[in-house]
């Protein structure tokens, strides 16, 4: 893929909480899925497990979960669960990945339906608990949220209501609280790009 089209991809994602009820053809839905299997992750150890679940199948309990009204309407959702244990932890301070982990395969999966213009929306606002004995999820499974995902109804994905901080109150420069504006960056890039390679080669370890 043109590296311009991943960024044209991205562009045009935003949350989506109105769906129409038409269905996800079956191999764009593969595809979706896929790229969350692809997913990297800390040490490899995919700490993660998603629940497929298809709107003709589920529940009213689980329907309960849909809590905007038009989240009712997307033809599959997938909950997404993280578990500590089997993740990396950080030596120092044995702090577990499992959810950044999740997090990133959750990302690959909506940048994949974005492309194929399918919506989706991250839905944390709910019961783990509760949701966990609706869907028989074992205790040492975390609820990390459910995506709803389809088609979108309030027309195709442009990306128009993002928001977001400026580019100097996002990047800082070479240390923490020392803003980095569009300008110096791209003063140092340039110099990066006209610089030559210094030849070094990466670690590829896990
Ligand atoms: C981790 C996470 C949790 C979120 N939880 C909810 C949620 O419970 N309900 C909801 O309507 N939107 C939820 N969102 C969507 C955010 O509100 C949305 O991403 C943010 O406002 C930026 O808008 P955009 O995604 O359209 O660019 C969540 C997003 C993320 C990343």
């Amino acid at each position: 893929m043109e590296p311009g089209k991943i960024i044209e991809t991205l562009r045009k994602r935003e949350s989506i909480r109105f769906f129409d009820r038409r269905p996800i053809p079956a191999p764009v839905l593969r595809d979706i899925l896929e790229s969350a299997r692809l997913a990297p992750s800390a040490k490899n150890l995919q700490p993660y497990r998603f629940i497929v679940l298809f709107r003709d199948e589920w529940s009213e309990e689980f329907d309960d979960f849909m809590y905007r009204p038009g989240f009712k309407d997307a033809p599959v959702a997938v909950v997404v669960l993280a578990k500590d244990e089997d993740s990396y932890h950080r030596p120092v301070d044995h702090h577990p990945y499992a959810w950044v982990d999740a997090s990133i395969a959750v990302t690959e999966m909506i940048s994949a339906a974005t492309a194929y213009g399918v919506g989706a929306c991250w839905i944390v606002y709910l019961d783990a608990p509760r949701l966990k004995s609706v869907l028989d999820i074992p205790e040492d499974w975390d609820v990390v949220g459910i995506i709803p995902m389809g088609y979108p109804a309030r027309g195709p994905l442009s990306g128009t209501k993002r928001k977001r901080r400026s580019f100097d109150d996002m990047f800082m420069n070479g240390r923490f609280g020392i803003s980095l504006t569009e300008e110096e960056f791209m003063e140092k890039a340039r110099r990066m790009e006209s610089g030559t390679p210094d030849g070094r080669q990466d670690d590829d370890t896990d």
